[in-house]
């Protein structure tokens, strides 16, 4: 078909290519260029290469793939491909600079918009069908401008990003329970998805899987909660770790969440985008890896929730009410969002924190690699754990119940937390 297509569906599609971009500069623009160009930590690309690497995948997948152009430089396919380099040696390959980098951005997206008005988005075709693969582009800067906002974290003194001021809704936090617990009833849940559209080849098919009646805290864990297991030496016991987990707390020298420090006794700090303040007891603690997740959960009597607990105590939870996006540049403090309750009462299960999971990650029962295998086949494995329910720093777009994050457990630097679960 050659028409012109001006459907809502295409609407929508520029719409959310839109925001995203608009999302992504905006987070961009107050950073200097020569802090885009460098390499921040070992476990980060440097900014101009995250933007250089959307670019180029928007180019793959909504121009090559749906045969509507040819490759802007032959060199980029090895430069920005995310599997030929590992993130410390980005910074010495012949990458654009960050206005290189707009410039390719910018280009792309104008061919992208001008062929997308070519394109039937009823068409029954898997790629372009309910516009998945724009969804699919949409996601994938989101996902990276999530990573970009943990580079500017972990810049720490040397940069504070002027956004992260702005945090609104300060004030007291409710008083509520920190250890307020939801019933979860047993019985049949259907895990995963076959009909959201833009949903990844990871969280489908969808399928039932039995669980036991357990409970599940209302709230994820806070700062102040941490912060005793701090206090009664939980860094220092090895028996509320993993083997593997107390080999890394030793050689890593953790003693507490990343960018926290102790202020005397009992009081700590917190770096946030290059600002020191008093640690927040009422927020969910973010950046531990699941190591120190796990260990917590021991050290309380309880344990993390598998995947399946945790997407069925999320159940019913409306995506409008969360802290998502980069509302606020920081968790909500506990309570704060009682909209977000999902049918079991559990709050805040998305936005705020990811939070980690036992279930290391997995394909479901079904599962078709679609579109290439990079995406999630090729990180099946016990390597990866999975984290649900995104973070104050992702997009509503990129976040859902049924989505599924992995990473290392020794991970500390993403907005990742935790939330326990109980045998009933
Ligand atoms: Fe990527």
């Amino acid at each position: 078909m050659t028409a012109t297509h001006t459907s809502l569906a295409n609407a929508r599609v520029v719409e959310e290519l839109e925001r995203a971009r608009r999302a992504t500069l905006a987070l961009l623009a107050p950073v200097p260029d020569a802090d885009q160009r460098r390499q921040v930590s070992e476990l980060m690309s440097p900014l101009c290469w995250d933007l250089a690497h959307i670019a180029h995948y928007e180019e793959l997948w909504l121009l090559r793939a749906l045969d509507a152009g040819a490759p802007t430089d032959p060199r980029f396919d090895d430069l920005y491909d995310a599997f030929r380099h590992p993130r410390r040696e980005r910074v010495d390959l012949p990458i654009l600079d960050p206005a290189g980098a707009r410039a390719f951005a910018a280009e792309v997206r104008a061919r992208t918009l001008a062929h997308l008005v070519t394109v039937d988005l009823d068409a029954d075709e898997p790629l372009v069908h309910d516009g998945f693969v724009y969804g699919m582009v949409v996601q994938h800067e989101h996902q990276h401008a999530e990573t970009m906002v943990a580079t500017i974290q972990l810049m720490g003194e040397a940069f504070a990003h002027p956004d992260a001021a702005l945090v609104r809704e300060r004030g007291p936090a409710p008083a509520v329970d920190h250890r307020a617990t939801c019933a979860v009833p047993g019985g049949t849940v259907v895990l995963g998805t076959s009909t959201e559209p833009w949903a990844y080849d990871n969280e489908r098919p969808a399928h039932a899987v039995e669980v036991a009646p357990f409970v599940i805290d209302r709230y994820p864990v806070t700062n102040a909660r941490f912060a005793e297991f701090v206090a009664d030496g939980g860094y220092a016991d090895p028996r509320h770790w993993t083997g593997a987990g107390w080999a890394w707390r030793t050689e890593a020298a953790l003693a507490h969440p990343q960018f926290w420090r102790s202020e005397g006794a009992a009081t700590w700090s917190r770096l946030r985008f290059g600002r020191r303040e008093d640690l927040p007891g009422s927020e969910p603690v973010q950046h531990v890896g699941w190591f120190e997740a796990d260990a917590f959960a021991r050290w309380s009597g309880a344990r993390l929730p598998t995947e399946p607990e945790w997407e069925a105590a999320a159940e019913g939870t409306p995506v409008a009410a969360a802290n998502l996006g980069r509302r606020r540049w920081a968790p909500s403090p506990v309570g704060s969002r009682p909209a977000t309750a999902s049918r079991v009462g559990a709050e805040q299960m998305l936005g705020d924190v990811w939070e980690w999971t036992s279930s290391t990650f997995a394909a479901y029962p079904g599962f078709r690699s679609f579109p290439y295998r990079e995406y999630s086949e090729v990180f099946f494995g016990d390597e990866y754990t999975v984290l649900r329910g995104g973070s104050w720093a992702a997009d509503p777009a990129a976040v859902r119940t049924t989505f599924r994050n992995w990473d290392f457990p020794i991970r500390r630097q993403i907005f990742a937390g935790l939330r326990l679960a109980h045998d009933a």
